[in-house]
Order: C-alpha cells, then structure tokens, then sequence
C-alpha cells in the first residue's frame, strides 16, 4: 500500500470499519479508541502512520482514495448499475468496483468524468453549495449567438438557471455552470430556441481534461485539490 496520508481521527475510523462518520465520532467521543496508546476524544485529531485502537484491538490503515479522470464516449451509462454499458466498463482499475462517478454525464454526452471511491468529495463537486465550475463544449442547431442570453438566466419549469459564463466560436459555445441539474446544459440551450447536437464537459474546478476518448487515468493529489479549486 502507497504512504497513508494524513487523516481526521474520525474519518480514518469510518473508513477503516466501514462505519458511518456519525458512528466513527461516537465511538472516539464514548472513549473506547486510542491513538498510540492514549484514549483520544478529539475526532478532528490528524493521523498518520499511528496505531488506532478500537476497544483494545488495532484497526488497519484505510486504503488511499481513488481519483480517476475519464474521457467518457456516447453510449455508456453514467452508473454503477449492470443493465446497460457503464462507464465502469471503461476502467482497468484493480478496484474499479469500489468507484462511483462523481455527477452524471447523459449517455450520449462525452468528455470529463471523475471515477471515485470519495463519498466526501463527490458530494463537495456536485453541490451547488460549493460552486464547483463545470465547462462544456456545446454544438447545437440554431444561431449559436442565441446562447448569450443564458448570461441573464432563463426560467425551467421551477429552476432558474444562469450561465457563469457562454463563449460562442463558430458554431461551439462554451458555456460555464456551477450546478448540475439532471439536463440542465440542453434544458438551458432549449429555453434558447436551440437543440444541442453534442455536449462535452471539458473541465471541473480547476481539473480540465487531458486524454483522449475512452481513456483514463488516475489523478495525483494535488490534481484532486485543483478541483475544488485549491
Ligand atoms: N447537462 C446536460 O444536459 N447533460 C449532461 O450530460 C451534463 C450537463
């Protein structure tokens, strides 16, 4: 296993039993876990390379996430589910079956999606809480010029939804968001009189997308961070 990095006290636990946070935190908080041989309340405690016991009996360091980027290709199915081709079915990864992908990308949509095993992380790109930018590359039918009133937002059925930004070159509009409702860049593009022919995301935060269709690879850390735009 690579090097563990520094942890919460209350996340090595949850991940190391396979236990909920809440529950990681009551055992810490209800004295039953050392860290080197010390009882330890603190769940916010960073550990590295020390030896956490549970009851009296040491627990394994939880193994590194999994970050993957993946250039995804029309016609597989943003899931973990087995009926149809998943995007799953793309990754070599000895332990593809632990991964989830972070967002959806619509089965005939391409381009960056991130594979992790981080429920933590997903949740932070995905909510709109946290601003996350997501770019995409759109060819529609209709005058691509059309698009730019996206900038003021556009009322669908109960949402409103304005783009952060829209660049029109040719007939490619770029077009930035920060949230990721189910459809929203073609609902978005239809409130315009326009019909999208292809939709690719090409960036999330600061992670923009560097291999080819149908390929992958995993993420460093600092890549991970980049992301959330740290
Ligand atoms: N917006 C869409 O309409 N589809 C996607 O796959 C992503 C964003």
């Amino acid at each position: 296993m690579k090097g563990m990095k520094v942890v919460r006290l209350d996340k090595f636990i949850s991940k190391s039993l396979g236990i909920s946070r809440k529950d990681s935190k009551q055992l810490i908080l209800s004295k039953r876990v050392k860290v080197n041989g010390k009882i330890i309340q603190d769940p916010s405690l960073k550990v590295k390379d020390k030896i956490v016991e549970v009851d009296g009996s040491p627990i394994e360091s939880p193994e590194e996430n999994i970050y993957i980027m993946l250039n995804k290709p029309a016609g597989f199915v943003s899931s973990t589910s087995d009926k149809e081709s998943t995007v799953l079915d793309l990754i070599d990864h000895p332990r593809v079956r632990e991964l989830h992908p972070v967002g959806r990308l619509d089965k005939d949509a391409t381009g960056l999606l991130i594979l992790t095993n981080d429920g933590d992380f997903t949740h932070k790109v995905i909510s709109p809480k946290y601003h996350v930018e997501k770019e995409y590359e759109v060819i529609v039918e209709g005058n691509p010029q059309n698009a730019l009133k996206l900038l003021e937002g556009v009322k669908v059925g109960k949402h409103f939804f304005k783009a952060l930004k829209i660049e029109v070159n040719g007939d490619a509009i770029h077009i930035v968001i920060d949230e990721g409702k189910y459809h929203q860049v073609k609902l978005m593009m239809e409130a315009v009189g326009l019909s999208v022919r292809s939709l690719k995301r090409i960036r999330i935060g600061g992670l923009k997308l560097d291999v080819e269709e149908g390929k992958w690879r995993e993420l460093s850390e600092e890549e991970v961070r980049k992301v959330m735009g740290k």
